[in-house]
């Protein structure tokens, strides 16, 4: 749980405490629906029911894949935005000098070259492959899947079935069908499970493991704050998830229409767009809905943050630290005199000290904000914030009058591209391609 998490006050711009309180007074409401949904079982990002299954299933396949030195992930968005972030905050040595542990790539775009450059730096005999797709049928992983393979088998043969794990849905989908067919390792991602609500399955969890991250703490932290949601869904109006999601649905109806992630957490950082990924498919909806901005201390200091200080006041900001940031190098007593206010100070106070300076210039500046100061930097507090976050989008969607479980906007886009690459069927999207392209 964070330490805080309080609106603002002591500096004035146009959003006050008293605008929550209307929908601090919904959380009876909130609370009824958030139990029925907990008793259909649609909330398993909540619940977690799936997590005695993964106890039996993961490890062995964790004990598979870890006897190889690489593992290509092969996913997009909620199905690769989690396992980044995991990677980056806890296991980012691979791209630092003299790394020999396990190396995690990420393939989530279909960039030809980038893809070429991928696949050339890496032994497919020393290789994992995990296709992870809930639905089973996305292009782009698809793609990705059907060339890794080709790779596979030309290098290995037959052989490719034991380096391909496929993560999705347990019935559906072209993905288990590919399992079931060929007898690839798989693990399931749960029923209502999306996306962007799947980190702490499978689909994150297993590429975790991997790193040899502790992805039974990760699960630890996050049912921590789950706990009070599960076992008094009517009280969910003293949780912070509701504080959050009350703050960030005052700040859109006082027409705000940014909401920053400042993250001072700085191995974090890839925490940001998964956080963005999260909150912008899961509420830009009916023309609502606040424009999340990643930013990262203290490097955005010297970047945006110019923008977020003295742009247009129409950005809200989470600002998140942690209290147990390592302190780190401590400077010599030998630094010259201009800098002796430096000496004997650990490095960690300097982060510490930027952290308060651009919280207060933030605040002097009109920017509203909700402070969350964790307990610690480790998987524990990672699962803890990833879960906080992810019920504060549930509810902020519900106190929108938005489902912020669905993405049906995206849709076009793909049902556009699939009919422009002559898949069958589209004959709409063929009719409109024409329209456009005659232009
Ligand atoms: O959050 C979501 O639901 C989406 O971003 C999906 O994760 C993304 O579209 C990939 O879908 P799938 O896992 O079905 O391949």
């Amino acid at each position: 749980m964070p330490h805080y998490l309080e609106w603002s006050r002591a500096y004035s711009h146009r959003l006050n405490a008293a605008d929550g309180a209307p929908l601090q007074a919904r959380a009876a409401e909130m609370g009824a629906r958030l139990e029925r949904e907990l008793a259909q079982g649609i909330l398993p990002f909540l619940s977690m029911p799936y997590r005695a299954t993964l106890e039996k299933d993961l490890p062995p396949i964790l004990e598979k894949v870890r006897t190889r030195k690489h593992m290509l992930v092969l996913g997009i968005g909620g199905s690769a935005l989690g396992a980044r972030a995991i990677q980056r905050a806890f296991a980012p040595g691979q791209d630092r000098p003299g790394h020999d542990g396990p190396c995690l790539w990420i393939a989530d775009n279909v960039c030809a070259e980038e893809f070429e450059a991928l696949l050339a730096g890496l032994d497919a005999a020393d290789t994992s492959v995990v296709c992870i797709s809930k639905s089973g049928g996305t292009i782009e992983t698809l793609a990705q899947y059907f060339l890794v393979r080709q790779w596979l088998q030309a290098d290995l043969g037959e052989g490719w079935r034991e380096h391909m794990v496929v993560v999705t849905d347990a019935v559906s989908g072209y993905l288990r069908q590919e399992a079931t067919s060929h007898g690839l390792a798989s693990l399931e991602v749960p029923d209502h499970l999306g996306g962007r609500y799947s980190v702490l399955s499978a689909v994150g969890l297993l590429p975790a493991g991997f790193l040899g991250v502790d992805w039974r703490a990760l699960l630890d932290g996050a049912a921590e704050v789950a706990r009070p949601l599960l076992e008094a869904p009517r009280s969910l109006g003293s949780h912070p998830s509701y504080a959050l999601a009350c703050w960030a649905r005052a700040l859109e109806l006082q027409e705000y229409s940014e909401l920053i992630l400042f993250c001072y957490v700085p191995q974090w950082a890839a925490l940001g767009p998964w956080f963005a990924q999260l909150w912008a498919e899961s509420l830009g909806k009916d023309g609502l809905g606040i424009l999340p901005v990643a930013a990262t201390g203290v490097t955005d200091q010297h970047s945006v943050n110019q923008m977020f200080l003295s742009g247009p006041r129409n950005k809200g900001c989470i600002f998140l630290t942690s209290r147990g940031q390592a302190e780190g190098r401590v400077f010599g007593q030998d630094l010259p005199q201009e800098w002796a206010w430096l000496r004997g100070k650990p490095l960690g106070s300097l982060l510490e000290a930027e952290a308060l300076g651009t919280r207060m210039a933030l605040c002097m500046n009109e920017v509203p904000l909700v402070h969350m100061d964790m307990d610690g930097t480790g998987p524990n507090a990672a699962g803890a914030f990833m879960l906080l976050l992810e019920a504060a989008t549930l509810f902020t969607g519900w106190l929108m009058g938005v489902n912020p479980l669905d993405q049906p906007a995206v849709e076009l886009g793909k049902r556009l591209a699939n009919a422009r690459l002559g898949a069958p069927g589209y004959v709409t999207e063929h009719a409109d391609l024409d329209n456009f392209m005659a232009v």
